[in-house]
């Protein structure tokens, strides 16, 4: 694992988009695993800016998020489909059919099947961007005593359920469930990139960097991969030893 640890968010975001850039530089027709929620926020931002300066070309770019909430609405503010095309994928030339997020409604075991097989067409990704959960989730891939590999639906904890409260107007409205990338999509990636940011962060970075391999910290099984890149901000790097 190499580890970078940053000053702040700032140069975070900027390092992560400099990473992807560069990707995209090498292989124009890269396949990214995308992640949402706060973290990437920044690193998009920087991504449609290098885009909007002519820097960067997204139009042989394939894209597969890593989760989607169940039951809700692909056009809902909370929904990861949103999230996307207004945070990042509505402001690139990236081609429509290349974009893929897990669908949140109708047949899930059905629809899971279809998108690893889509991700196995693809080739697999190349470079998959994660963020991780206080408990050391990552994706939706929660703790627990097993891991699925297969994209599948998951339970969320009360804990992912809390913090994504934030996101919603009320704690009851966060949805229970979710469809989430396994971890065998994710640890075949071929380059992963973690980013972590603030002090709530720190805990689970110092166990999925140099804690126990156990299920119960889904970040730890990163530790098994060949390519992994970790991007930090001092917060929270600062229980890593
Ligand atoms: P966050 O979420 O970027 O909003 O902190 C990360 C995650 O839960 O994986």
């Amino acid at each position: 694992m190499r580890l970078h640890i940053v000053k702040d968010y700032e140069q975070l975001s900027s390092k992560a988009a400099s990473f992807v850039a560069s990707q995209i530089i090498m292989k124009p027709d890269s396949i990214l695993g995308l992640a949402t929620g706060s973290t990437p926020l920044g690193m998009y931002q920087n991504l449609v800016k290098l885009y909007q300066e002519d820097m960067l070309d997204f139009s042989e770019v394939v894209t597969f998020n890593l989760d989607e909430y169940l039951g809700l609405d692909t056009d809902h503010p909370q929904s990861y489909h949103y999230y996307m095309h207004t945070n990042f994928l509505d402001h690139v030339n990236i081609l429509r059919n290349a974009i893929h997020i897990p669908t949140g409604n109708g047949d899930i075991n059905k629809s899971g099947k279809e998108y690893d097989r889509a991700i196995l067409k693809a080739g697999g990704i190349d470079l998959q961007i994660l963020g991780i959960g206080s408990n050391g989730h990552i994706g939706f891939n929660e703790p627990d005593h097993i891991l699925k590999t297969e994209t599948h639906m998951v339970r969320l904890t009360k804990e992912t359920i809390e913090a994504n409260s934030r996101f919603f107007s009320s704690r009851e409205e966060v949805p229970r469930e979710a469809i989430s990338m396994g971890m065998g999509s994710i640890m075949q990636s071929k380059k992963i990139l973690l980013l972590a940011s603030g002090e709530s962060k720190a805990q689970a970075i110092a166990r999925a960097v140099s804690g126990e391999i156990t299920t119960v910290v889904p970040a730890s099984l990163l530790q098994l991969h060949s390519d992994v890149t970790i991007i930090v901000d001092e917060e929270a790097a600062k229980l890593i030893n």
